[in-house]
């Protein structure tokens, strides 16, 4: 309702998200994914949206559909998410919510593969793929003044996710453990911690849409 008065926290503010998985071919008709469904991102737009926000909702191939009201960029590879964010800027805040895969295909053929015959099998070479959370935190002129990144992992959650707070230059981790027992991944619940330059909050286990409105929320009030 606020959103639609154009008043809430955020109105007038531009905030880009990343979401999704990424795609990164391996010819033209087969790619190599992962699995995220594109779920708390997708939550975390329509929160934001539901403050006021604009919102430029960068997107790899997710399982759910965007958010309706989202400045929609749909992309494919990592590769083309960075561009897609870097031409979104300038912007008061990112939030890198996507599943952005680490390794691309550096030869990728531009025609089909084929069987030779041979029973012998086709050899990948990886290269890494950009940085996107960490190039937009690194930008010199544009750098938007709230940086937030996600970390999932399996264990020792807080040190990797403080790690990688620093490795990356980002304002904000907003980490969750995903291994197994937690059932967390392509689960509807999350429980994650909220890692700043003050320390580490851990919050409840809540539902990925509940997440979302706090996290906004917790967005809000830096940017006040
Ligand atoms: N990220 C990104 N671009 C990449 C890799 C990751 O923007 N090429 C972002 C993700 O969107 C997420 C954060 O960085 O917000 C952490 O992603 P994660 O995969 O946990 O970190 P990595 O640096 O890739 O480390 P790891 O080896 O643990 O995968
Ligand atoms: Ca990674």
């Amino acid at each position: 309702i606020e959103a639609a008065l154009g008043a809430g926290p955020l109105a007038g503010r531009r905030i880009v998200v990343t979401s999704g998985p990424t795609h990164e071919p391996i010819d033209p008709v087969r790619y190599i994914a992962n699995r995220s469904s594109g779920a708390q991102g997708t939550a975390l737009a329509r929160a934001l949206m539901a403050l006021g926000a604009q919102v430029v909702f960068v997107t790899g191939p997710a399982s759910v559909p965007p958010p309706e009201g989202v400045d929609l960029v749909r992309v494919e590879t990592a590769r083309e998410m960075l561009a897609a964010v870097e031409a979104a800027l300038p912007a008061d805040a990112a939030v890198c919510a996507a599943a952005v895969a680490d390794w691309h295909v550096a030869n990728a053929a531009d025609r089909k593969m084929k069987k030779d015959g041979s029973g012998r099998a086709p050899v990948l070479d990886f290269a890494e793929n950009p940085d996107i959370l960490a190039r937009i935190a690194r930008r010199a002129e544009d750098r938007p003044r709230l940086v937030v990144g996600f970390a999932a992992e399996t264990h020792d959650v807080v040190a990797h996710a403080e790690a990688k707070r620093a490795r990356k230059g980002c304002d904000w981790i907003v980490a969750n453990d995903v291994s197994p027992a937690t059932g967390i991944m392509g689960g509807a619940e999350n429980e994650v911690t909220l890692i700043t330059a003050s320390g580490a909050e851990t919050w409840p286990r809540l539902s990925k849409d509940e997440v979302a409105q706090r996290l906004a929320r917790r967005i809000a009030e830096a940017l006040a």
